[in-house]
């Protein structure tokens, strides 16, 4: 008996262990097992149970297991489910235990869609290696619940003394002991009755040992029995609750049918009446005579009345004679007193004899007392074979739900044989329909302060008042918000919540409405918010209720796309930053794209709350080095959120990428220039974007133009990858002026920076001495002190030279002192000159030339160096006014006199004036000498002549350079 293929050393074990089942009595291993027997319905699932106990070894482990469920039915035996070393190894089809389960130590087996072939004993073996071992035995039952038909008429005539059939099969049950009863119920007796006139099939076996047994019963129902419902009860295992079938059975009272054999008959009876007329006569005159009271029966109503829609009610009368008869409705409502006539209905005698009338009826036609439209049916007469009659009327009504509940319906019929006629009352009960709720509608997506309409929908009930409240869950209590019931509101909380209504009417009477709840939704209170709407209605025992329950989200705003730095330099690093702010729920997705395609390496962002609104915010990075192809590149910050249909995002172009001009220094060619050869000066500017950049060539601090006095200056453009490339040169032949000039290029590139690059280059001619700066002590210069101006020159290869000084054009022959030519290491001669004066005016912006003559070469080349003192101009100072004689007589002569002094540069104007006349020509100014300041001073002179009275003379001085205006007055 190995129980499985799989030979592992283990399973080997686990078998031999489970096949000898060794004595437990020292095994930990306890199982406890479902009750026996378990019984299972057909087709059914059931569970065998099976668990551990008690188990006190080692813990449970996958390897160290060993389920066993055997089956036994009859003499056979088979195995249900195998579990060793953590392999199921065999299994039904229908069987079911999951490996967890077996680790948890519930060995429990799930028998799906049980059949008949699954009852037997099974076996649940446990084994625990090395010796803890159990075994429990559980038995299995099936039953089958039994399929019942009844079997009857459809409709059974009441009256001709028929006999009517029920039957009750029941088929396809197990185990085979089981019953069925017949009762009956009529409702006018308010009982139940075991109907005993049955007769039982004996139980049949089915091939699959399910049984059939049949139960029918036998009656000859009667007029009473009108109304009576049939059932069988059955009574089987699988039933726990009382289990029964109605038959679709109706008692109608016998219409009467005429067989040929009693149109024979008739006649013959009729021939009979004819020949005995008298007879006849007395018979009739007997017939009528002889009054035969009706019988009633009570109203019949419908099981259910329900407001305003069609009702019948009928009362059948039977078996009375002469066929003279009045049939009444009444309607008693709650508060009326009496009743009032709803209408009548009448058969008269078909002629008049009065003597053959007892009393006479009245039937003036009487009129509807109340204020309905309910109809009676016109009733058609029946005549039996005794020669009574039956009837039945039937009044319609429509019942109204307010005034009629509770109201009684009377119908009272009168007939000759009694004078107080026969009443049968019946009580109304009238329903309402109730509203069917249809879940309550919201939007899809709830948005953060944003309106939001709830709408509960309820339909299809009447009558129409209706009560609707609104609760929400707040602080885990619910919480009416909104009251409202016939047009009246009751709105508790009027600021944050509105309410509509719609409605709608159908022909039926029936209603439907939609109950709209406006608010507007924030975080705080309604996120995750349960809202319920509550109906009452009088159709309702309790209020019908839906809820539903509310996520608000907001949506995320994201901001524009920040760089750092503002301007981007192609190849070094760019963070882009992007802020993402005020969504809800947490969750969202933040990518970066360049050109629709992911960035892999953006940062995860970090998602703040903001304590003020509950919303989330987050800023998220991304570092990128832009190229020049990504001047039209496209960088987006995207965001994905719950809120959104579909993505936001921001958008960056770095188009104010930038790339700084790398300059080299300025070249020559030839390296090493010679005077009067031509040389080229080159400068290349590479690498810059964008293309606009401005390039300015310097000589001594001053710009060049490209008039080719100075130079050819030139520029050449590349573009390479995308940046741009420029060469400039400057091709000139150098004269001795050239000689230590410095030449400077300066570039522009306004994009990238806002400072100029330089380059510098002095140019040095082959063989040429060197003239050092010149040197002043004081080193600012002042007017009228003594200055001492010193150069150098070194670097000479002999001796005959000449050095001269300059101011201006005039050549100064005193205060030099030139030093011996002396000899250096470099086996060349150096040689100072220095220039002693006093500075004065005339030196204001007048160069100041150093000459050197090399007098060995045959055209004696000269070279120059010039410089201007740092000299200031300064205004004059005028003195007050004075008059010669002081005290002129009238019409005597004078001469007024003013002093101009201590001013550089030498231009003054001088305006003379009186009240507004000006002595341009009478006035005299004095050329202007130098002082003892070493500036310029004069006197101006006004001739004048004295006149009566008072007069007042302006002297006005404009110096030209200062722009100073001085003005003196003299009152004479
Ligand atoms: C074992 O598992 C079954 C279902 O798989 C369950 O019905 C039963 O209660 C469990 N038994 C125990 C003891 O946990
Ligand atoms: C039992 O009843 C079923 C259903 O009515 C029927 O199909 C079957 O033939 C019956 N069995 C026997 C043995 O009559």
């Amino acid at each position: 008996m190995g129980w499985s293929e799989n030979s592992l050393p283990f399973l080997v074990q686990v078998v031999v262990a489970l096949v000898t089942l060794a004595p437990l009595s020292e095994s930990k291993l306890e199982l406890s097992v479902s009750q026996s027997p378990v019984e299972v319905i057909y087709n059914e699932s059931g569970i065998l149970q099976c668990a551990i106990a008690e188990f006190t070894g080692s813990t449970l482990n996958s390897k160290n297991l060993g389920v066993l469920w055997s089956f036994t039915s009859g003499t056979k035996k088979s195995k249900a489910f195998v579990y060793t070393s953590g392999v199921i190894s065999e299994a039904w089809k229908e069987a079911e235990l999951l490996e967890s389960s077996i680790l948890n130590g519930n060995m429990s087996l799930l028998l799906k869609h049980v059949t008949f072939k699954h009852t037997g004993q099974y076996q649940c073996e446990v084994f625990i290696p090395p010796n803890d071992k159990a075994s429990k035995t559980i038995k299995l039952e099936v039953l089958a619940r039994p399929t019942v038909t009844v079997v009857s008429e459809k409709t059974v005539e009441v009256g001709k003394g028929g006999e009517m059939v029920l039957g009750c099969q029941l088929s396809g049950y197990y185990p085979c002991e089981g019953s069925a009863e017949w009762f009956q119920s009529t409702p006018s007796q308010a009982e139940t009755k075991l109907l005993t006139d049955i007769c039982i099939t004996p139980p049949v076996k089915n091939p699959d040992g399910t049984c059939n047994v049949t139960t029918e019963v036998r009656l000859e129902p009667r007029i009473e029995d009108i109304g009576s419902t049939f059932k069988c009860f059955v009574s089987h295992k699988t039933f726990t609750e009382p289990f029964f079938v109605e038959a679709l059975v109706t008692l109608k009272e016998a219409e009467i049918r005429l067989s040929t054999r009693s149109v024979v008959a008739s006649v013959i009876v009729s021939i009979i009446f004819s020949v005995a007329v008298i007879a006849l006569g007395i018979f009739l005159f007997m017939r009528f005579h002889y009054k035969v009271a009706p019988k009633v029966s009570q109203i019949q109503r419908p099981a259910q009345l329900i407001h305003q829609e069609l009702a019948e009610f009928t009362c059948q009368v039977s078996g009375y004679r002469p066929n003279v008869i009045t049939i009444s409705w009444y309607l008693k409502r709650c508060n009326d007193t009496e009743e009032k006539l709803i209408s009548e209905w009448q058969e008269d005698y078909p002629f008049h004899l009065s003597f053959i009338m007892g009393k006479k009826i009245e039937r003036a036609g009487k009129k509807n007392e109340t204020d309905i439209e309910w109809k009676v049916k016109a009733a058609s007469i029946q005549k039996n074979y005794d020669g009574t009659f039956s009837t039945s009327s039937i009044l319609e009504v429509y019942p109204d739900i307010s005034l009629d509940n509770e109201a009684e319906i009377i119908c009272k019929v009168i007939h000759p044989s009694n004078s107080e006629g026969i009443s049968r009352k019946i009580c109304l009960k009238i329903d309402g329909i109730p509203p069917k709720l249809a879940d309550i509608i919201k939007p899809p997506v709830v948005h953060h302060n944003n309106s939001v309409m709830l709408t509960c929908p309820i339909n299809f009930f009447k009558p129409r008042p209706l009560k609707v409240t609104w609760h929400k869950i707040i602080a885990g209590k619910k919480r009416p918000l909104l009251k409202y019931a016939n047009e009246a509101e009751n709105n508790l909380y009027p600021g944050k919540y509105s309410h509509c209504m719609s409605e709608f009417s159908y022909p039926d009477c029936t209603h439907s409405v939609c109950s709209m709840l406006l608010f507007n939704a924030t975080i705080q209170e309604d996120d995750n918010s349960q809202y319920f709407c509550e109906v009452g209605h009088i159709g309702l025992k309790n209020p019908a209720e839906k809820h539903v329950q509310l996520n608000v989200k907001a949506y995320p705003s994201v901001n524009a796309i920040f760089s750092e730095p503002v301007n981007p330099v192609i190849g070094k690093e760019l963070i882009l930053t992007c802020k993402v702010h005020s969504f809800y729920p947490k969750n969202i997705t933040v990518q970066w794209l360049k050109n629709e395609d992911i960035i892999m390496d953006a940062e995860t962002p970090e998602i703040v709350q903001n304590s003020k609104n509950e919303l989330y915010e987050l800023t998220s990075s991304c570092t990128i080095t832009p190229m020049v192809s990504d001047l039209q590149s496209k960088y987006k910050c995207q965001v994905q959120h719950e809120s959104l249909m579909y993505p936001r995002f921001a958008e960056y172009i770095p188009e104010n990428l930038v790339s700084f001009p790398k300059v080299s220094e300025i070249t020559c060619d030839p390296a090493t220039p010679e005077l009067e050869k031509e040389l080229t000066l080159t400068c290349r500017i590479s690498d810059f974007y964008p293309e606009n950049i401005q390039i300015e060539w310097f000589r001594n601090d001053v710009r060049m133009n490209n008039d080719g006095k100075q130079g050819r200056i030139m520029e050449r453009s590349l573009c390479e990858n995308g940046l741009h490339s420029k060469i400039a040169t400057i091709t000139l032949t150098p004269s001795t002026d050239d000689h230590q000039a410095e030449y400077r290029i300066e570039i522009c590139h306004s994009k990238s920076s806002t400072k100029p690059f330089k380059q510098c280059y002095e140019l040095l001619l082959k063989g040429l001495p060197k003239f050092s700066e010149f040197r002043m002590e004081p080193e600012n210069p002042l007017y009228g002190k003594n200055l001492s101006v010193s150069t150098s020159v070194c670097g000479i290869s002999h001796k005959n030279i000449t050095v001269e000084w300059y101011k201006a054009s005039e050549h100064i022959k005193h205060g030099i002192t030139n030093s011996e030519p002396m000899l250096t290491n470099e086996n060349t001669y150096t040689i100072n000159s220095c220039l002693n004066f006093t500075v004065t005016a005339e030196d204001f912006e007048r160069e100041l030339r150093f000459q050197y003559k090399d007098n060995s070469k045959t055209d004696r080349p000269v070279f120059k160096r010039l410089i201007q003192l740092p000299l200031k101009a300064v205004p004059p100072k005028v003195s007050e006014i004075k008059c010669s004689p002081a005290h002129p007589k009238k019409g005597e002569k004078a001469i007024l006199t003013c002093n101009v002094e201590h001013f550089c540069p030498m231009d003054v104007h001088v305006i003379w004036s009186k009240g507004w006349t000006e002595y341009k020509d009478k006035q005299s100014v004095e050329t202007p000498k130098i002082d003892c300041k070493g500036l310029y001073s004069t006197v101006t002179n006004l001739p004048i002549v004295a006149n009566e009275g008072t007069a007042e003379y302006t002297c006005e001085v404009w110096h030209a350079k200062t722009n100073d205006i001085i003005e003196k007055m003299y009152i004479l």
